[in-house]
């Protein structure tokens, strides 16, 4: 057999393989990277949104929580990750926008590293500290915590994640030393809080809610700019110790660089879907989760979005030093 046949051959072949094997995206299950341990407000979110997404596309949706170092292990993982659609990192405002100014040697890059897909509703985080906490206001807190540096022990899910960037930007601006407990999630930093082994946390609403209303923790302050339909006797930051202060998470789905734009403009037109479904995003506004404009949700908003909060994060370290390791 002469050696023509080989060449057109193996060209047929890779042709073939080209063709009829390339089954149109998604061909198999999907893995998303929650760089949480499982149980916390990340994990909920991604679990209930990926559940609905998953059969908008046909195939399941597989969480993987690869936590610790605040979640820029996942982060580092989901980068390396084969760029062909079937890994997607479940990406926050901590290490997908603050860890660049946190982190002296990161070892991604958000913004380069990255193909943005969509965007998630954003979560505002509620102070809730121990039952047994003597302070029975954001005030008292504040005042017990300047009478004792560093003797006031606030859990967090780690380094640079939202209820330590909270918990540390919190400290900073009412004058407060505190001591930062990190975990490798919120779920475990909350189970402490209940237990009593630590004074408090700022978590989620959509894993803090639960707890208050069944009266395991006490809420002392909400960071949303106004007080929530579902606390509405607990005050905001703003309105007592900390005025202009607002914060809540934003989160979004990303890909490692150079994913085909045919995987991404699936995914991103699935979640557009889901997100007209009114049963699933009242859910997720009972949990105070914060709806926001359909434009918003899209892969080029949060790519714009990733950008301009790498860039505020490294003003707002420049501006309260919170620098972190
Ligand atoms: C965080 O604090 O950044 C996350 O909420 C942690 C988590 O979801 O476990």
């Amino acid at each position: 057999m002469n050696s023509r046949f080989f060449k057109h051959g193996a060209a047929v072949l890779a042709l073939l393989a080209g063709t009829a094997w390339a089954q149109p995206f998604p061909a198999r299950p999907i893995t998303w990277i929650v760089p949480f341990a499982a149980g916390g407000p990340t994990d909920a979110l991604a679990r209930s949104i990926a559940d609905k997404v998953s059969r908008e596309v046909g195939q399941p949706i597989i969480i993987d929580n690869s936590a610790g170092a605040g979640g820029t292990i996942g982060a580092a993982k989901a980068a390396r990750a084969p760029a062909d659609g079937y890994t997607m990192l479940v990406g926050h405002m901590g290490y997908m926008g603050a860890a660049p100014a946190l982190y002296k040697k990161l070892s991604y890059d958000p913004v380069n590293d990255f193909a943005p897909v969509f965007r998630f509703p954003d979560t505002p985080l509620v102070l809730m500290v121990r039952k047994e906490h003597p302070a029975k206001d954001i005030k008292a807190l504040v005042e017990f915590g300047k009478a004792n540096p560093e003797k006031m022990f606030i859990s967090n899910a780690g380094v640079g994640s939202t209820s330590h960037l909270i918990a540390a930007l919190f400290a900073n601006s009412a004058g407060m030393k505190v001591s930062l407990v990190p975990y490798k999630g919120a779920g475990p930093a909350l189970i402490d809080v209940i237990g009593g082994q630590v004074d408090g946390m700022f978590d989620q609403t959509n894993t803090a809610l639960p707890q208050i209303n069944e009266g395991k923790v006490k809420a002392l302050a909400v960071t949303s700019k106004v007080r929530l339909p579902q606390l509405k006797d607990v005050p905001t930051l703003a309105e007592t110790v900390l005025p202009g202060f607002e914060a809540s998470t934003w989160y979004g789905i990303y890909a490692p660089k150079g994913t085909p734009q045919a995987a991404l403009d699936k995914m991103q037109a699935a979640y557009l879907k889901v997100m007209t479904d009114k049963a699933f995003t009242d859910k997720m506004a009972e949990q105070a989760i914060q709806m926001l404009p359909r434009e918003d949700y899209t892969g080029a908003a949060l790519g714009k979005l990733t950008v301009s909060e790498v860039a505020r994060w490294k003003a707002v370290a420049a501006k309260t030093n919170i620098s972190l390791d």
